[in-house]
């Protein structure tokens, strides 16, 4: 199971740490302190009883902060019975007017009553907010399980589907080669038919070779080496390398736009295989009599652009859409990983690789890459 990146939800409300017998322990001394020591002050000066009488505030708002409403209630009854007997001179005598005694014992009520209030309304939204939170928490939690199932399901659906499509592939050169084997074994065969027989031995596990070498390069996770590349470079060495392959085909291979360099940082090798793919299609695609064409064109701000079109028949519009799928192929021979290779290494490089027709008949292809970068 995948580890939640979302913090335990707090502990549910209602569970939290309740303070003992021991919380009333405080408010209590307090009390009892404050008492002893208003009752021992001399009845002749003012400021002694003054100070004590207020000090009463702070178990008050004590018992408040540690109980709630039920705290402050009963600790301000407690001060108002302590200090009463005080404040009516039965023991000892405070010399404060009877005005400002009887106000201080009515506030002792309203300050425990209201501080306790206060207190009670502020744990009753931090219970709430706690409770949203710990539903968002795990809300949170599901999403990311279910997002992790999701991601789990589309790998084997499409390791699955890759799988099957690449024993597809296997299957017709072996069973070709199984085929040519069985005659083979055959000491009568004719010296012509024998040939033929070994010749097709060899086009099969060339083809199985090829097929495998290309899954390889698509599946196999693979580090990029940036680094300086020319693209006018790369275009200029790809078109002379297939040149020659494209003419036995009566095929032209043109270059335009690549005469000062474009440097940007990537992976030369890989870049080159880009474009040998894409233009190799190209080839394939006119037939005697057309034209592929590789150019670098500036692109948007910052951006630079490697196309490769041609004239030949272009792509219907039912195969666009797949053209990028491995083993897509309409070619008999063709193995449809080459254009799901180009879309990795344009990937790998943060560009766009896209395919259309163009207005005038053919297929283009624009890489679109980010310009520069280079060291
Ligand atoms: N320039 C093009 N013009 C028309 N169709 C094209 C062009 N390039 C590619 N396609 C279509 O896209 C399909 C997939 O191309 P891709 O290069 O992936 O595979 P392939 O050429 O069939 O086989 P291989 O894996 O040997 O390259 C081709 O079979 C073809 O139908
Ligand atoms: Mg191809």
């Amino acid at each position: 199971m995948v580890a939640s990146p979302y913090p335990a939800p707090p502990p549910a409300a209602g569970r939290a740490r309740r303070p003992g017998v021991w919380g009333w322990a405080a408010p209590a001394a307090l009390i009892v302190a404050i008492t002893i020591a208003h009752y021992t002050a001399s009845g002749s000066t003012h400021l002694p009883h003054d100070i004590f009488r207020r000090l009463y505030y702070l178990p008050i708002i004590l018992a408040a902060f540690t109980y709630g409403l039920r705290g402050g209630l009963a600790a301000a009854i407690t001060t108002t019975l302590c200090y009463l007997p005080h404040a009516l001179g039965h023991i000892s005598h405070d010399p404060a007017a009877p005005v400002d005694k009887g106000l201080e014992l009515l506030l002792y009520n309203v300050v425990g009553v209201v501080t306790g209030l206060l207190v009670e309304r502020e744990r009753r939204e931090k219970r709430e907010h706690e409770q949203t939170a710990a539903r968002l928490s795990a809300t949170l939690a599901e999403r990311h399980e279910l997002e992790g199932e999701l991601r789990r399901r589309e790998r084997l659906a499409t390791v699955g589907e890759l799988s099957a499509a690449l024993a597809h592939e296997i299957r017709n050169p072996l069973g070709s080669l199984k085929g040519a084997a069985q005659i083979l074994a055959d000491p009568a065969l004719p010296a012509v038919e024998r040939d033929r027989l070994l010749a097709i031995l060899g086009e099969e596990s060339g083809r199985l070779d090829r097929v495998l070498t290309d899954f390889l390069t698509l599946a196999r996770d693979r580090t990029v080496h940036r680094g300086r590349v020319d693209l006018a470079a790369c275009v200029r060495e790809t078109a002379a390398l297939l040149a020659p392959d494209a003419a036995a085909h009566g095929v032209a291979v043109r270059v335009a736009g690549a005469e000062a360099a474009v440097v940007i940082a990537g992976d030369g090798d890989l870049l080159r295989q880009l474009l040998w793919n894409l233009a190799r299609n190209g080839v394939e695609a006119v037939g005697e009599g057309g034209e592929v064409t590789l150019r670098v064109d500036p692109g948007a701000a910052g951006r630079v652009r490697l196309v490769v079109e041609d004239d030949g028949p272009g792509i219907a519009a039912a195969d666009l859409e797949r053209l990028f799928d491995p083993f897509f192929t309409t070619r008999a021979g063709g193995t449809g990983l080459g254009l799901a290779i180009c879309d990795r290494i344009a990937r790998d490089h943060g560009a766009t690789l896209t395919a259309a027709n163009r207005p005038g008949g053919g297929a283009r292809f624009v890489v679109e890459l980010e310009a520069g970068g280079a060291a």
